[in-house]
């Protein structure tokens, strides 16, 4: 199908968005089991970077899947699609000169290392946030892990579908042991010195 297309030629590059904007474009990653924190995190970063004045967009889990993945669910397929797609709303996002907060499990690592292939592998700023899934088991902030352990639920991560931890994301948080704003400044003191441009 896509020798048969002819993509156009904007007039208005990425470049002359980014320069009006005064920003550098990246995509910030969370990538956690549920429960483990991500949104929380990702929510709090990005109101910290929109604050200091950066132009910013949250994406979340839950969101994404109410809207534009309405129609995917949680097998290895449906998870895999659901992460592409999103890589490519990031990366519409970047070329509109913006930095992008992503929070998902986004459980592979095949997967993420995709998303660093498609926006850039210096534009991908991967964040583990880590936490054990006894902890977040014992939260279970949304009632999700009683159900999949009674059945109701399936292929819940972490039960009976698989989690890849990062091998060398840019900050590695541990929401069990932090203060979350000690994870906050670790995840801003790596990330905002790549943020302006140079
Ligand atoms: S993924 O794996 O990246 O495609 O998942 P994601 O888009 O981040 O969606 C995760 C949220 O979906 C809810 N939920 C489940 N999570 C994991 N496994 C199963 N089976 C499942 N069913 C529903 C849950 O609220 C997740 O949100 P978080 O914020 O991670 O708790």
């Amino acid at each position: 199908m896509e020798d048969h297309l002819y993509p156009n030629n904007f007039r208005i590059s990425g470049s002359r968005r980014r320069h009006r904007l005064k920003q550098n474009p990246k995509l910030i990653w969370f990538t956690g089991l549920s429960g483990s924190g991500k949104s929380t995190l990702a929510n709090t970063i990005e109101s910290n970077l929109f604050e200091k004045g950066y132009l910013t967009y949250l994406l979340d889990g839950d969101n994404i899947r109410g809207g534009l993945n309405k129609d995917l669910g949680f097998s290895v397929q449906d998870r895999i699609e659901n992460i592409r797609r999103i890589a490519e709303v990031s990366k519409l996002m970047m070329d509109a000169g913006l930095i992008v907060v992503a929070a998902f499990i986004s459980p592979f690592r095949n997967e993420r290392a995709k998303i660093a292939d498609l926006v850039g592998k210096d534009n991908f700023l991967e964040v583990f946030v880590d936490c054990p899934i006894e902890v977040c088991e014992q939260r279970d902030v949304k009632g999700l892990y009683k159900k999949a352990r009674a059945g109701i639920i399936k292929n819940f991560t972490g039960i009976d579908s698989p989690y890849e931890a990062p091998l060398n994301p840019v900050a590695h948080v541990h929401s069990d042991k932090e203060e979350l704003e000690d994870s906050i400044q670790k995840v801003l003191g790596v990330i905002l010195p790549k943020l302006n441009l140079t």
